[in-house]
C-alpha cells in the first residue's frame, strides 16, 4: 500500500519546493489530480460548481462529507483536505470539533480547512491539540460574503495590511499546518509568507507563496466567469459542448447506436 502525504509532510515543505494543490469533488477527477498534486482540496466551492449556488453559504456538512468520501476513494497519494462549511464551526470550538471529527471519521481525509484568522485561533488550537490537522484560510474569506458585501481583494490600500498579518500569525501560532491566502495584494501575500513559519498556499496572492491552489473547473475553462486570479490551463467547455451536440444529432438521426454498440444473439 502507498503511504499518503500527511499534514506534517506538507508543514515540512515551508520554504522548499512549491506545494501543488487543486480542488476536486469527485472520484474520477480526484484520480487525475492525484497524479500531479500534493494536496487535493474538497472545497466548499462545490456549492458554486456542483450546485449552482451564488455563494458558499448554503453548503452543508453532508455535502462536504459525501464529496470528501468520493475524493478519498478516487485518490491514493495526495493529502485530502475537506472544507468545513459555513455554520458547522463558528458557534464554538466544541461545535467545530464535533463537525471536524465527523468529517475525518466519515471520509477518512487527512485534514480540514476553515476560514478566519484571529477570530478562529482558539478553535484552530482546540482542534489541532485534539488530533485534527487544520489548514487556515485568510485574506478574502468567501463564507463572510454577507458581512463583507462583495468579493474584493484585500490589503490593497496603504495601511491596510495589519489585520491580515495578524490573522496569518494567529493561525500559525494556533497550530495550523498551512494556510490558504486568498485574493490579497501581491506584496502582502509575499510578506505574509515571510513572516510565518508555516507554508502559505496562494490563490490570487503571490508567486512567492509556498504553494498555489486553484478551483479545478476554473482552470479547466469550465466556469462561466472565473475571478481575475484564475489562469485557464484548458478550454474544456467547447469540447464538451461539441460532444453533446454530436450525440444529440446522432440519436435524432438514428446513427447511434451503431452495430458495434449493440449486442447480437449468442450462437446456440
Ligand atoms: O472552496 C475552495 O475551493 C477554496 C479554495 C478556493 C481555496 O477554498
Ligand atoms: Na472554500
Amino acid at each position: 500500500t502507498i503511504r499518503r502525504k500527511t499534514a506534517p509532510d506538507i508543514r515540512a515543505r515551508k520554504g522548499g519546493d512549491p506545494i501543488v494543490m487543486l480542488t476536486s469533488y469527485h472520484a474520477h477527477t480526484a484520480s487525475l489530480v492525484d497524479r500531479y498534486c500534493d494536496v487535493i482540496l474538497v472545497g466548499d466551492s462545490l456549492g458554486n460548481v456542483m450546485h449552482g449556488f451564488e455563494t458558499t453559504v448554503p453548503v452543508t456538512l453532508e455535502m462536504m462529507i459525501l464529496q470528501g468520501h468520493a475524493v478519498m476513494r478516487g485518490s491514493q497519494h495526495a493529502l485530502v483536505v475537506v472544507d468545513m462549511p459555513f455554520g458547522s464551526y463558528e458557534a464554538s470550538k466544541e461545535q467545530a470539533f464535533h463537525s471536524a471529527a465527523r468529517i475525518l471519521k466519515e471520509t477518512h481525509c487527512g485534514a480540514v480547512k476553515l476560514e478566519g484568522g484571529v477570530r478562529m485561533a482558539e478553535t484552530i488550537a482546540f482542534l489541532t491539540q485534539r488530533g485534527i490537522p487544520v489548514m487556515g484560510h485568510i485574506g478574502l474569506t468567501p463564507q463572510s460574503i454577507n458581512t463583507l458585501g462583495s468579493f474584493r481583494a484585500q490589503g490593497r490600500e496603504e495601511g491596510s495590511w495589519e489585520p491580515i498579518e495578524a490573522d496569518a500569525r494567529a493561525v500559525a501560532e494556533a497550530g495550523a499546518f498551512s494556510v490558504v491566502v486568498e485574493a490579497v495584494a501581491e506584496p502582502l501575500g509575499r510578506k505574509v509568507t515571510e513572516i510565518i513559519p508555516i507554508p502559505t498556499i496562494g490563490i490570487g496572492a503571490s508567486a512567492a507563496c509556498d504553494g498555489q491552489v486553484l478551483v479545478l473547473e476554473d482552470m479547466l475553462g469550465l466556469s462561466p466567469k472565473p475571478p481575475k486570479f484564475v489562469k485557464r490551463y484548458g478550454e474544456l467547455g467547447p469540447g464538451i459542448e461539441a460532444a453533446i451536440k454530436g450525440y444529440a444529432e446522432e440519436v435524432r438521426s438514428r446513427a447511434f447506436p451503431g452495430p458495434e454498440h449493440v449486442y447480437g444473439m449468442k450462437k446456440s
